[in-house]
């Protein structure tokens, strides 16, 4: 599976994003170390703290089907630009692909390659 790949997969997820109240797209796909691929997009709630991110999504798909060990995650937004995981996102990607890859995509749709470790530096661990 490749960048582009992963991205587009990520882009085709973000269309079921059901975002009536931000009206924010958010599009993931996570890639497993035997080849498979979770996809997730943000869901959002009237009780807006009941709202899951796109990353999650893809994440507790995966975890929910017996998948442990991850080496990438598309990520993608409706922003036209890049769009960095929220705070909760990069701890639930600490504990489950602290030595992933986060992949996306800028304003020119160049592809950008950052390292989970790099975005949540630190990260609590029990
Ligand atoms: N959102 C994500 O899906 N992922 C993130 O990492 C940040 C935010 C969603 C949640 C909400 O539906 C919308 O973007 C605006 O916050």
């Amino acid at each position: 599976m490749t960048n582009e790949e992963l991205v587009k997969m990520a882009e085709e997820a973000m269309e079921n994003a059901y975002s009536p109240y931000s009206k924010f797209k958010v599009g993931a796909a996570l890639a497993a170390d035997d080849g498979s691929v979770y996809t997730g997009c943000n869901i959002e709630n009237s009780s807006f703290g009941a709202t899951i991110c796109a990353e999650r999504t893809a994440i507790v798909k995966a975890v929910s089907e017996g998948k442990r060990k991850f080496e990438k995650i598309a990520i993608v937004s409706s922003s036209g630009d890049t769009t960095y995981p929220c705070g909760i996102c990069r701890q639930v990607m600490s504990e489950f692909m602290i030595d992933a890859e986060v992949v996306f995509k800028d304003k020119n749709g160049n592809i950008i390659v950052e390292k989970v470790k790099d975005l949540i530096p630190k990260s609590f661990v029990l």
